[in-house]
């Protein structure tokens, strides 16, 4: 296991190291500023974090590392925490609490740590990032933020994306990223599931472009029954290999398909707008989601349409979610308007807005930096 020990300045905290053979480890004293690029520069399996005041900072940071990572463990080491900061930091997804930072106690914790990441499925880093965006309720604004997340993945040229519209019966993200028309749909992915292959998929899907790729929704409600709950598990097996994301609109519904779809994901963002019905929607996703048994770091939340004064603040949706909002999206009527018209995503047609900024410092978290510089800050550079 990769293990990265992170503590603030001069604090000598991990200095006494345990004897931990079998793993790597890399020890960094910096400021809590630091702690998120060198996680995506060190990629570490489990973090020891300790030497912080214990601040809304340090929470949100967290939950920036349990969204890009949803697999990392995170070991806060804290001395005599208030219940209520410990509650929080259990809810960004810290499951590793240790009152000093004694060889004993980082040793047992690692033991403790390594026995769950051999009962949990790993991921296989040759396998495709699978998110899907569900809307709290319908016209919250998955499908819009879905398809803008998509198109600032694919301006990294090497990174493979492909989008699959699941919020059936009537999906229409395709507005949102061309104004190609679609040559095959989902249904059409469901005729041929028993002989689909990555050439076939490769000549199935809609190329929006050279690394951005579709499969819509069926145009026609007739053609739903065509697909079945376990064709998506082929659908998903066979794009896994030849995307680095499959970026999935899951709609507002929960139907069959869905519910298939929701137990692949690695993250599920649910998007949700400031109003008491869209909150009250989200937090039954929520409750739903821990039914299924499914991991609850697994899911985060987004919310769109961000104003300061709405009917309800930020501190109640954090609050009824348990967890950090990390991703606002501001409201742009007219941009977005223009945008399906024209067929052309949003961040292209209006590339210097609010919106465009909040979506490529989103995508700049999962696909990690470059050369010092986020992938937003190179964009900007072009
Ligand atoms: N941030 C935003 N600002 C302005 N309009 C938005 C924003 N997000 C979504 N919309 C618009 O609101 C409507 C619903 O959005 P959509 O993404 O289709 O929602 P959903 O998929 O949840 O039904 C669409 O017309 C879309 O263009
Ligand atoms: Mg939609």
């Amino acid at each position: 296991m990769h293990i990265l020990f992170f503590s603030s300045p001069d604090s000598n905290l991990f200095s006494a190291k345990a004897d931990l053979e079998g793993n790597t480890l890399a020890h960094i004293e910096a400021v809590l500023d630091k702690l998120v690029d060198i996680v995506y520069e060190h990629r570490p399996q489990l973090i020891f974090i300790g030497g912080f005041a214990l601040s809304d900072e340090l929470l949100s940071k967290l939950q920036i590392i349990y969204d890009a990572f949803p697999n990392v463990e995170i070991a806060l080491c804290v001395i005599d925490p208030e219940p209520d900061f410990l509650m929080r930091a259990i809810r960004t997804g810290v499951r590793e609490v240790i009152g000093s930072s004694t060889q004993a106690s980082i040793k047992e914790t690692v033991a403790r740590v390594s026995v769950r990441a051999k009962n949990n499925k790993k991921l296989d880093a040759n396998e495709a990032r699978i998110i899907g965006f569900m809307s709290a309720k319908g016209g919250d604004g998955s499908t819009c933020i879905a398809a803008n997340i998509a198109s600032a993945l694919a301006k990294h040229k090497e990174t493979r994306i492909l989008v699959i519209d699941f919020s059936l019966p009537f999906g229409d993200i395709e507005m949102f990223l061309t104004s190609q028309k679609q040559t095959n749909d989902l249904a059409d992915f469901s005729d041929e599931i028993d002989r689909l292959d990555a050439s076939l998929m490769d000549s199935m899907v809609e190329h929006v472009s050279d690394n951005l790729h579709l499969i819509a929704s069926p145009l026609s409600v007739d053609r739903l029954i065509h697909i079945k709950p376990t064709h998506i598990d082929r659908l998903i097996e066979v794009s896994s290999k030849s995307y680095d994301y499959i970026i999935i609109d899951i709609g507002a519904g929960i139907d069959p398909i869905s519910i298939h779809a929701l137990a692949k994901l690695h993250q599920l963002i649910v998007v949700a707008t400031m109003t008491v019905p869209s909150l009250k929607r989200a937090t039954q996703v929520l409750r739903y989601w821990q039914e299924l048994g499914l991991d609850e770091n697994r899911l985060s939340i987004a919310v769109n349409r961000f104003q300061s004064k709405a009917d309800i603040k930020i501190s109640d949706i954090e609050k009824a979610m348990g967890r950090r909002v990390v991703h606002y999206l501001p409201q742009d009527n007219v941009g977005v308007q223009e945008s399906l018209l024209k067929g052309i995503p949003l961040i292209d047609l209006k590339p210097n807005s609010e919106f465009t900024k909040s979506i490529f410092n989103w995508a700049s978290e999962w696909s990690g930096k470059v050369q010092g510089k986020s992938l937003w800050q190179r964009l900007k550079n072009r």
